[in-house]
C-alpha cells in the first residue's frame, strides 16, 4: 500500500484529486496536509472523509512548518508527496505578494528537504502554465525558458527551479506537471469562471478585465487529475509534463458560454480596468503527456458549461463563502472602484 501525502489537498484541485485518486486506487492511503487558508475548506472533503474513512486522514498544518512536516511523514509512513499547497490567485499576488513567496517558494523547499531526508520514493510538484509567461504565438513546450510576469507566476517558477535543483544535486525522484487554467467543482469564487457563474446567478455584473480577448486553456479539473495520475505512474523521473486541452477560448467566449448556460443576458458583462501586467495568452503543447497514453475528456467549452451547471446546482457550497465578510472585503477591494468606473 502506498502512503501519499497530499499537501494543499483541501483546496480546489487538491480535493478533486484526492476524491479521484482514492476511487481510482483502492490500495492507496492518502493524508491531506493543509493550512486551511481562505481557499482551503474541509467542506470540500466532507464526502471523502466519509466514503474512505479507513484510507484517509487529515492534518492541519503549514508546509513551512519543518517539524510538523517531518513528524507527519514519519507518523503516516509517507512514501510519496504530491504538492498542491500554494497561494494561487494572481490578483491577490498583486495586492500582497509576501505569502506567495513564503508558501510557493520557501514551502516547496521545506517539503523537498523533508522528502530528501526521509528518502521518499517520489516528490511531485503541481505547477502551472503561467511559469512560461504569456505566449502570443505557438505553444509552450516543457523545455522553454521560464518568463513569469506576475508575483504568483514568479513564485511558482522559483518552486519549479528548486525541484529541478534537488533532482540535479541529489538525484531526487521528482516530477513536475504544469497545468493550464482549471475549472470545476469547489473552486473558490475569486477565479473567473466560478466568480462569473455565481455573479450571473444573482444577476450581478461580470467584471471582464480590459477587452476580454485574452486567451486561456480552460480545462476540467478531472482531466488535470487524470493527467497527474498518469505522470505519477508512467512519467519519467526528473521530467516535466504540460497538462491541458491544447486549445483556448477568449475570456469573452468563456463569459458568453457561462451566460448562455444560465439563460442570462449579455448586458451583465461590464468591461472594467485591466489587471496590471495581464498575460494575453497561455497555450500549452501537450504532446509529451499524450505520448504516455493520456487524453482529456472535456474540451474548453464543455468544461465551462459543466462547471457553470455545478455552481447553479450547489449554492450550498458557495453562498456561505460569498456572504462572508472576508470575501466581501476582497470583492470590494478588487472590484468596487473598477465597477463604479465602468
Ligand atoms: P487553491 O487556492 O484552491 O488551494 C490551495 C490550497 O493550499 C488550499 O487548501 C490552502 O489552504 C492550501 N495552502 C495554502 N498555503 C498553504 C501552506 N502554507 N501550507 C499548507 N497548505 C497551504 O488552489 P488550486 O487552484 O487548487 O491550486 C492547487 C495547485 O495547483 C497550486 O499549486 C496551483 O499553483 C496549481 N495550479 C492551479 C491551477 C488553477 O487553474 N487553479 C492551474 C495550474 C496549476
Ligand atoms: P483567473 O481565473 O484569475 O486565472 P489566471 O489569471 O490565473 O489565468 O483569470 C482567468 C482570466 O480571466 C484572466 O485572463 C483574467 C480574466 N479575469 C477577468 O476578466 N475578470 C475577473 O474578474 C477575473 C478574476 C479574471
Amino acid at each position: 500500500m502506498h502512503h501519499v501525502l497530499v499537501t494543499g489537498g483541501a483546496g480546489f484541485i487538491g480535493s478533486n484529486f484526492v476524491r479521484y485518486f482514492l476511487q481510482a486506487h483502492p490500495d492507496y492511503h492518502v493524508v491531506v496536509y493543509d493550512k486551511l487558508t481562505y481557499a482551503g475548506r474541509l467542506e470540500n472533503l466532507q464526502d471523502v472523509a466519509e466514503a474512505f474513512a479507513g484510507r484517509y486522514a487529515f492534518v492541519r498544518g503549514d508546509i513551512c512548518d519543518i517539524p510538523l512536516v517531518e513528524q507527519t511523514i514519519a507518523h503516516y509512513s509517507v512514501d510519496t508527496i504530491v504538492n498542491f499547497a500554494a497561494e494561487t490567485h494572481v490578483d491577490r499576488s498583486l495586492m500582497a505578494p509576501g505569502s506567495f513567496i513564503q508558501t510557493d517558494v520557501y514551502g516547496t523547499f521545506v517539503l523537498l528537504e523533508a522528502a530528501r531526508k526521509a528518502g521518499l520514493e517520489r516528490y511531485h510538484q503541481i505547477s502551472t502554465d503561467e511559469v512560461y509567461g504569456q505566449v502570443l504565438d505557438g505553444r509552450s513546450v516543457e523545455t522553454d525558458h521560464l518568463e513569469p510576469r506576475s508575483p504568483y507566476a514568479a513564485s511558482k517558477a522559483a518552486g519549479d527551479l528548486m525541484v529541478l535543483a534537488y533532482r540535479e544535486s541529489w538525484g531526487m525522484p521528482v516530477t513536475i506537471t504544469r497545468g493550464s487554467n482549471n475549472i470545476g467543482p469547489y473552486q473558490y469564487p475569486e477565479k473567473v469562471v466560478p466568480l462569473f457563474a455565481t455573479n450571473a446567478i444573482d444577476d450581478q455584473p461580470l467584471p471582464v478585465y480590459g477587452d476580454g480577448h485574452q486567451m486561456r486553456d480552460y480545462q476540467h479539473v478531472l482531466d488535470h487529475c487524470t493527467g497527474i495520475d498518469t505522470v505519477l505512474h508512467k512519467g519519467e523521473l526528473g521530467e516535466i509534463y504540460n497538462v491541458g486541452t491544447g486549445s483556448e477560448l477568449t475570456n469573452i467566449e468563456m463569459t458568453q458560454i457561462v451566460l448562455r448556460t444560465l439563460g442570462k443576458p449579455e448586458s451583465l458583462i461590464k468591461h472594467v480596468e485591466d489587471r496590471p501586467g495581464h498575460d494575453r495568452r497561455y497555450a500549452l503543447d501537450v504532446s509529451k503527456l499524450h505520448a504516455l497514453g493520456w487524453d482529456n475528456v472535456y474540451n474548453c467549452a464543455q468544461a465551462v458549461e459543466e462547471t457553470t451547471r455545478w455552481y447553479a446546482d450547489n449554492a450550498w457550497w458557495w453562498r456561505p463563502i460569498k456572504s462572508g465578510e472576508l470575501y466581501k472585503d476582497y470583492y470590494a477591494q478588487q472590484y468596487a472602484r473598477r465597477l463604479e468606473q465602468a
